[in-house]
C-alpha cells in the first residue's frame, strides 16, 4: 500500500541554529555535561550557566538518549518491512503500474524518453522488464548506461539481487579497469564512458537490442557524447531501441533532439519535505554540517537517517581543527575528516546517546564499504551518510528522513585560455538542491536543511547546472571521436555543443602529444593511445615507455595514480610513527617514483597485507591499483608493447614527462612556481615527498584547488626534457633557465638562496 502526495515542497524561510560559535560552544559543553548523567545534568547546567532553553534542550537530548516509544514502534514496522519479499518490493515501486504501458511504448517507438523521480525504478525495473518480455532474442543484450561507477556496480548487484542470479551471469556491469561480465549476460551496466569505449571495438553495438542512457539530466561529457553516437546509430538499426531516461524535466530538450520521440512519463511519489534555511551565512559549512547533524541526532525526534551532500573535495584540516585536535595534518578528504569528526564527537558522547552510524559514499568507494549504505538502520541506531552528489540521483537509499545540504559540489572546469584544468567547489543549482531535498521525502515526510539563506537560494544558485562538455578538456573524447571516424567535429551532432575554443585547445594538445597529425588525422601513436582507458597524457606516458624501455615501472606508476584514493593512512595515536613510515619511501625525485617504491616493496613482500599494515599503507588502494595494473599489462600486449624493466630514473621520468609536458612548472626569481606555458602560479602540494624542497623545474599529475592552485603527484625535471618531449609544444627560449646554461653573475643563486 502506497501513498501519493502531491509532489509540491512546503517551503519555510524558517531559521535553524547551524555551525555559528556560541552553539558550538553550548554543544561541547553539554556534551561534556552529558558524562555527568542526566540527574546531574541540571545543576551542571547551573554552573555553567546556560540558558533556560539551552537547558531544556539539552535535558530533552538526553531523555532521548534513552529508549522511546515511537522508536519502538518504528522498528517494528522496518522489520516488518524488511520481511517483505523482494519481489514484493518490486510491485509496491510507482514503475511497476506501468509495465505494460512501458513494454507496449517500446514496441511501438524506437526512441522513448523516460522521465521519473528518482527511486520509481527506472535504472532497476525497466531493463528487467524488457528482459522479461522478450528482448534479449537470440542472446541480445540490454545495456544501460550509469555516469557513476557506484551506481553501475549497486544497481547491478541490486537487480542481480532481484532476478535471483550472480552477480555477473545474467546481471552484470562494466566499469573502468572492472568487467564483471560474461558471455550469459543479457542485462549489462554500465558506465557511460565504458559505452562510449565499446564503440571502438563495435561501431553499431550490434550485440544489443536495446540500449538505455540513464540518468540523461545529469549531462556528463560521455553521456552527452553518448547522445550524438546513439542518434546516429539509431537511423541504421532500426532494430535497436533506445531508451533515454531522466529524473528532471529536461525530457522536452531530449524530445527535441531525438527527433520528437515520445515522452514516456512515470508520475512520482513524494511525501512532504519542510525546507529550513539558515538565518545568515556559513562561514564555515563543513562546522555547520557538524554541528546540525549532532542537533538532528540529539533533539529530532522523529527516527531516520541523515543524508549529507559533501563535496568530496580535499581541504585544510585547520578549518576543522576545533573538532579534531590534530593540527600537523595539512589537508584531507573533506568526507573523511567529518567522518572523523563525527565518530571523536560520538565516542565523546559515548553510550548516553543513540548510536550514530557514519558511512561515507563518494564515487571510488570500494565496492565491499559501499554494500553498507544499503544495509538497514539496526534498532536504536542512527544512520548517516556523508555522500558526494552521487546520491541526488544515481543512487537511492532507503530511510533517510534528514538531508543537509550546504549547498556545494565539486566540479571539474577547464580554462582555454589558460589551459588550466581543475576541480574546484561550486555552488550547487536550484535544480540540484531541488533534488537534494525530495532524498529527504521518499519514504515519508522528511526535512532538510539548506545551510544558506533563503535569499542565496532564490538568487545566487543557478537554475540548471552547466552540462559538463560546456566546461571540462575535451581531449580524451576527441581522441575517441576520431578513433571513431568522426573527424568533422565542429559539426558533430551535440545536444549542446563545446565552446569552439576548447576544441581547438583539444586538437592542439592531441597534436602536441603526437596523436594526431597537422591535417588533424589520427596518427598511429593516436590509434594506439586511443586503446587505453586513460586520459591522453597517460596514455601517451604508457607508450613512451616503450622507447624508453621502462614499461614495467610506468605501468606501476599510471595505476597508483588511477586508483586516486589515499596510499597512505595516518592513524591519529600513531602520527609520528606513520609519518615516519611514509618518509621511508619517499624517492629524492619526487612522487612518482615514490609510488614505484611503495608498490615494488609491496610486491617484494607478495603483496602482504600484514606489510601494509606495518607500514601504515592502505591496503585496499594497493589491491585496486594491482587490478588496475593487471589491466593496463594486458593493454600492453594488445598494443605489441613489450614489458621491460629498467631502473634508471631519468628514463622513468623522462617518460613520465612525455605524457605531462604541460603539466609544468618553474621556479621563478621570486621563488614562486609558475606554469611553464601560461605562467599561472601554483604550488607544492603539502602531502607531496617535495614539499620541503625547491626543485626548480617540475612536472606535476594534476591541480587541485583548496586554499590555492595546489599540483599533486609532482616529480623534478630538467627542463631539456620537455623539448625532446614535445618539440611541437616548447620554443627553446621558454625553457631557458640558469640550470641549463652559463648565466651572468647572480642569476644562478639556488631557490634556497633566494627565499
Ligand atoms: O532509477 P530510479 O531512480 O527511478 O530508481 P531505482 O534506482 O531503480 O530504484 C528503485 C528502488 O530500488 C529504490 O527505491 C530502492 O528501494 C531499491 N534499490 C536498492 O534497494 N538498492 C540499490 N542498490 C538500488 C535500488
Ligand atoms: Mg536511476
Amino acid at each position: 500500500t502506497t501513498r501519493t502526495i502531491p509532489t509540491a515542497y512546503v517551503e519555510e524561510d524558517q531559521p535553524m541554529h547551524g555551525g555559528d560559535g556560541a552553539k558550538w560552544e553550548q554543544e561541547q559543553l553539554m556534551a561534556s555535561l552529558m558524562h555527568y548523567g542526566a540527574k546531574d545534568a541540571k545543576s551542571k547546567a547551573d554552573e555553567f550557566d546556560l540558558l533556560m532553553d539551552e537547558k531544556i534542550d539539552f535535558i530533552q537530548a538526553l531523555q532521548m538518549a534513552g529508549t522511546n516509544q515511537d522508536d519502538q514502534e518504528q522498528q517494528v514496522s522496518l522489520s516488518e518491512k524488511r520481511k517483505m519479499t523482494i519481489q514484493e518490493t518490486r510491485r509496491t515501486l510507482p514503475v511497476y503500474a506501468f509495465r505494460e504501458d512501458f513494454i507496449k511504448a517500446v514496441h511501438e517507438h524506437q526512441v522513448l524518453i523516460i522521465e521519473g523521480e528518482t527511486g520509481s525504478g527506472k535504472t532497476t525495473q525497466l531493463p528487467q522488464y524488457l528482459y522479461e518480455a522478450g528482448f534479449c532474442k537470440d542472446m541480445k543484450r540490454i545495456g544501460c548506461t550509469q555516469p557513476r561507477r557506484v551506481a553501475a556496480m549497486s544497481v547491478a548487484a541490486r537487480v542481480s539481487e532481484e532476478a535471483g542470479c550472480k552477480l555477473g551471469s545474467t546481471v552484470g556491469y562494466s566499469i573502468r579497469f572492472e568487467d564483471c561480465t560474461s558471455e550469459k549476460t543479457l542485462i549489462k551496466y554500465m558506465t557511460d564512458g565504458m559505452l562510449l569505449r565499446e564503440f571502438l571495438n563495435e561501431p553499431d553495438l550490434a550485440s544489443y537490442s536495446v540500449m538505455m542512457i540513464d540518468e540523461a539530466h545529469e549531462r556528463t561529457l560521455h553521456t552527452d557524447v553518448l547522445f550524438g553516437l546513439v542518434k546516429d546509430i539509431a537511423r541504421f538499426r532500426p532494430d535497436l531501441k533506445l531508451l533515454i531516461s531522466s529524473a528532471t524535466l529536461d525530457a522536452e530538450k531530449f524530445s527535441t533532439f531525438f527527433d520528437d520521440a515520445p515522452i514516456f512519463r512515470i508520475p512520482g511519489r513524494r511525501f512532504p519535505v519542510d525546507i529550513y534555511y539558515t538565518q545568515a551565512p556559513e562561514a564555515d559549512y563543513l562546522d555547520a554540517t557538524i554541528v546540525t547533524i549532532m542537533q538532528i541526532h540529539l533533539t529530532q525526534p522523529m527516527p531516520g537517517d541523515i543524508l549529507v551532500f559533501l563535496t568530496g573535495k580535499f581541504f585544510s584540516r585547520v578549518l576543522l581543527s576545533k573538532f579534531i585536535n590534530d593540527q600537523k595534518r595539512e589537508s584531507q578528504e573533506e568526507i573523511e575528516s567529518v567522518m572523523e569528526a563525527l565518530i571523536e564527537k560520538t565516542k565523546m558522547l559515548g553510550k548516553k546517546i543513540k548510536e550514530l552510524i557514519v558511512l561515507p559514499i563518494y564515487a571510488n568507494l570500494p565496492s565491499d564499504l559501499q554494500a553498507k549504505i544499503f544495509e538497514p538502520t539496526p534498532p536504536n541506531a542512527r544512520k548517516v551518510i556523508l555522500a558526494t552528489n552521487i546520491a541526488e540521483t544515481s543512487v537511492t537509499i532507503d530511510g533517510i528522513v534528514y538531508v543537509i545540504d550546504p549547498g556545494f559540489s565539486k566540479q571539474n572546469s577547464f580554462d582555454a585560455r589558460s589551459g588550466v584544468e581543475h576541480l574546484h567547489v561550486v555552488t550547487i543549482s536550484k535544480a540540484a538542491a531541488n533534488q537534494r531535498a525530495g532524498r529527504a521525502g521518499r519514504t515519508g515526510p522528511g526535512k532538510c536543511f539548506r545551510l544558506y539563506t533563503a535569499w542565496a537560494y532564490k538568487h545566487e544558485l543557478e537554475d540548471q547546472p552547466i552540462p559538463e562538455i560546456q566546461r571540462t578538456n575535451l581531449g580524451n573524447v576527441v581522441l575517441m571521436l576520431k578513433s571513431l571516424g568522426i573527424h568533422d567535429l565542429v559539426h558533430f551532432d551535440f545536444l549542446d555543443p563545446p565552446p569552439q575554443e576548447t576544441l581547438v585547445i583539444a586538437l592542439e594538445q592531441l597534436y602536441a602529444l603526437g596523436a594526431l597529425n597537422h591535417r588533424g588525422e589520427l596518427t598511429k601513436l593516436g590509434r594506439r593511445m586511443a586503446e587505453f582507458p586513460c586520459d591522453p597524457c597517460m596514455s601517451k606516458m604508457i607508450i613512451a615507455s616503450e622507447k624508453y624501455e621502462c614499461s614495467e615501472e610506468i605501468v606501476t606508476i599510471a595505476s597508483m595514480l588511477s586508483v586516486n584514493a589515499a596510499v597512505f593512512y595516518r592513524p591519529k595515536a600513531m602520527i609520528i610513527h606513520a609519518d615516519s613510515a611514509r618518509k621511508g619511501f619517499w624517492s629524492q625525485y619526487g612522487d612518482h617514483l615514490t609510488l614505484l617504491n611503495v608498490y615494488n616493496k609491496w610486491k617484494e613482500t607478495n603483496y602482504s597485507q600484514q606489510w601494509c599494515m606495518e607500514n601504515f599503507v592502505q591496503h585496499r588502494t594497493m589491491r585496486r591499483a594491482y587490478d588496475v595494473r593487471e589491466q593496463l599489462v594486458g593493454l600492453l600486449e594488445r598494443v605489441e608493447i613489450e614489458p621491460k624493466s629498467s631502473n634508471n630514473h631519468i628514463n622513468i621520468l623522462k617518460c613520465v614527462v612525455s605524457g605531462y609536458f604541460y603539466n609544468c612548472a618553474k621556479l621563478d626569481s621570486g621563488g614562486h612556481y609558475k606554469t611553464v606555458k601560461h605562467k599561472h602560479t601554483v604550488h607544492i602540494h603539502p602531502n607531496s615527498s617535495l614539499f620541503e624542497e625547491t626543485p626548480r623545474w617540475l612536472c606535476y599529475f594534476e591541480l587541485v584547488f583548496t586554499s590555492k592552485e595546489f599540483m599533486r603527484e609532482i616529480s623534478t625535471i630538467e627542463s631539456q626534457w620537455l623539448l625532446e618531449a614535445a618539440p611541437h609544444y616548447y620554443k627553446g627560449k621558454e625553457l631557458e633557465d640558469s640550470t641549463n646554461k652559463k648565466m651572468p653573475k647572480g642569476r644562478g643563486k639556488s631557490a634556497k638562496e633566494l627565499q
